[in-house]
């Protein structure tokens, strides 16, 4: 058995979010296309005896059964060894670097990580399919990190298509400095469409087979959870202009924000514009490379 193993969790950018309808479960169906980026946690895992451990940098989140990280890795022993008495165990560190409850997919990325890391650690030998199907019962973001670098995802979000991987680049990374929660963020969108739980005017398989082109995505870039945050956070319309006029490409929010991000040619155009940004009060930047490959 494996000592340790080591993971590096990226962050993502929704290049396009299209909400059809509200479900019976309270989820809306969607339509989105994904893309990793650059920016890490890390997370380690150290085989133990017994027990699940996790240690973190950030105090803001729990180290309780509430976290995403020891969520994933209770379901996956439980999964794998359901006479508990033979479970082997786990101390896990996390070294955040994503910031939290910001559109950017980290507690996904985590128990996706930790998904991968642990089948590698207690050699389960687990297909990625499998371990996507556990990840979803832990957040609908999840299967995505497990098809990574790019991917259509559809339903909840856990129908993942992988995709070629849409552009090169670099993205500039904005983050106010608030936090935004996802479930308020999809009632208040239903509220303002009057989405309800009948069928979609469209399809969402119609759509999906007339799915406009990456090219044309990067023209267009479109978010429909936009609708509900900038409003909530005029600032964020502003810096989104802002980086328009500093030259970025594909600008938008991702996810249900607030994190903005702007598409660059070059790393150098990419940290020129990064620096205008920065030294503005709790305004975080960050310039993360549009991965070509996923690293879970
Ligand atoms: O699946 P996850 O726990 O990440 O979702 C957080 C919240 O976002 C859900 O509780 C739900 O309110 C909302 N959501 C949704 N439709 C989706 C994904 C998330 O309504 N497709």
């Amino acid at each position: 058995m494996k000592k340790t193993v080591l993971i590096e969790a990226p962050a993502k950018v929704n290049l396009y979010l299209k909400v059809f309808r509200k479900r019976e479960d309270g989820y809306h169906d969607l339509v989105s296309l994904m893309q990793m980026v650059g920016l890490y946690d890390s997370l380690t895992f150290r085989a133990e005896r017994s027990g699940i451990r996790l240690e973190q940098t950030d105090p803001s989140l729990p180290s309780d059964r509430s976290n995403l990280v020891i969520r994933a890795a209770e379901a996956l022993q439980k999964s794998a060894f359901p006479d508990g008495a033979t479970s082997p165990g786990v101390a896990i560190k996390l070294v955040k670097q994503i910031p939290i409850a910001a559109g950017l997919g980290g507690g996904s990325s985590d128990a996706a990580a930790t998904l991968v890391g642990l089948n590698r650690l207690w050699s389960l030998g687990w297909s990625r399919r499998r371990l996507a199907e556990l990840g979803a019962t832990l957040g609908s973001d999840v299967p995505f990190f497990l098809y990574g670098p790019t991917a259509w995802v559809s339903g909840r979000g856990e129908a993942v298509e992988k995709s070629s991987p849409v552009a090169e680049g670099w993205v500039v990374l904005l983050n106010p400095g608030i936090a935004v929660s996802t479930a308020a963020v999809y009632q208040a969108l239903s509220r303002k469409l009057g989405l309800t739980k009948n069928k979609p005017k469209i399809s969402i398989n119609r759509f999906l087979a007339q799915r406009p082109s990456a090219t044309k995505i990067f023209r267009s870039p479109y978010n429909d959870l936009e609708k509900v945050t900038l409003g909530a956070h005029p600032e964020l319309i502003r810096l989104k202009q802002e980086l328009q006029a500093r030259g970025g490409e594909a600008v938008l929010m991702s996810g249900s924000g607030p994190t903005l991000f702007a598409r660059f040619e070059s790393y150098a155009a990419a940290k020129q514009a990064a620096a205008a940004f920065e030294g503005r009060g709790s305004l975080r930047v960050w310039v993360a490379r549009i991965l070509k490959r996923s690293p879970i």
